[in-house]
């Protein structure tokens, strides 16, 4: 690798959308770490995309400054596995785990973290139906804490919140809002990923908070819709169909 190679880091490649990012940043120039707690995804993820994997437990604030070592990107799909947590709340990696990797990030001076957060977080609360909210309360607390520290770091970022996420198809037709009182409904992890992928090339992304679900799986009426142009050549998907 020459000195002029950018890496990125997936933290959280071995879930479900860092697997999809791995898909669409895997063929770039960009050299990818991925994360995974277990040796046992390594040869996968390698197949996915990979060119290194890093077996990191983010509540291990070391652990987190070896993941970012000579990092440019960093892209944050860290969640709560389901279960209880996320109802009653306390250490999570959607918190402890995440301002642990921002704490790395600041450090090592990365030029952008793209953060996956979910409707329902902060000023997009409301959004959310209140007996799935309640459901998730824990870890809704604890995404608007790491939101919160990444807007206070210094980092130039993205936080993304999607809606439900599925498994489908990436649609290729995303709505973007922003400020809290936008959209709800689902959207498939693909989307996001395309969306994750581009928000580090793209200047207009820069510093911003995004609610996005696909349009088809949009619920009730959309409001606060915004046009970012995502600059999309860097990551090779502008061949599809995205606002
Ligand atoms: N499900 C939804 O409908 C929905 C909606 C909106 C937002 N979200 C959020 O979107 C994000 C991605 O969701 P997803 O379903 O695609 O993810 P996922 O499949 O649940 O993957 C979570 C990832 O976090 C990693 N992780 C968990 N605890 C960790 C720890 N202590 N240290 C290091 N890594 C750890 C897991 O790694 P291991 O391989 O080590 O387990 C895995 O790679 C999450 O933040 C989720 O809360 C979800």
């Amino acid at each position: 690798m020459t000195s002029t190679t950018e890496r990125a880091l997936v933290a959280g490649g071995s879930g479900d959308t860092g697997r999809e990012l791995l898909a669409v940043l895997g063929p770039t120039d960009l050299e990818v770490r991925a994360t995974t707690r277990s040796y046992a995804n390594v040869d996968e993820l390698e197949r996915l995309g990979a060119d290194e994997v890093a077996v990191v437990d983010f509540f291990e604030s070391t652990a987190a400054v070896r993941a970012v070592e000579g990092v440019d990107y960093v892209f944050s799909t860290l969640g709560t596995s389901p279960g209880p947590r996320h109802v009653l709340g306390g250490r999570l990696v959607d918190r402890t785990g995440v301002i642990n990797l921002i704490t790395a990030a600041v450090a090592e001076g990365v030029d952008h973290v793209a953060l996956q957060s979910a409707i329902g977080v902060g000023t997009s609360r409301a959004r959310m139906p209140l007996p799935a909210r309640l459901l998730v309360r824990g870890t809704l607390r604890a995404k608007g804490d790491a939101e919160t520290a990444l807007r206070r770091s210094g980092l130039g970022y993205t936080v993304f919140r999607p809606g439900r996420l599925t498994n489908g198809p990436p649609s290729g037709e995303v709505l973007v809002g922003e400020g809290g009182d936008s959209v709800w409904g689902s959207i498939p992890r693909g989307d996001v990923a395309r969306l994750m992928a581009a928000a580090p090339f793209s200047p207009d992304a820069r510093n911003r908070t995004f609610e996005v679900v696909s349009r088809d799986g949009l619920s009730g009426s959309p409001r606060n819709l915004v046009d970012v142009p995502w600059e999309r050549g860097r990551i090779g998907t502008e061949g599809e169909i995205y606002p």
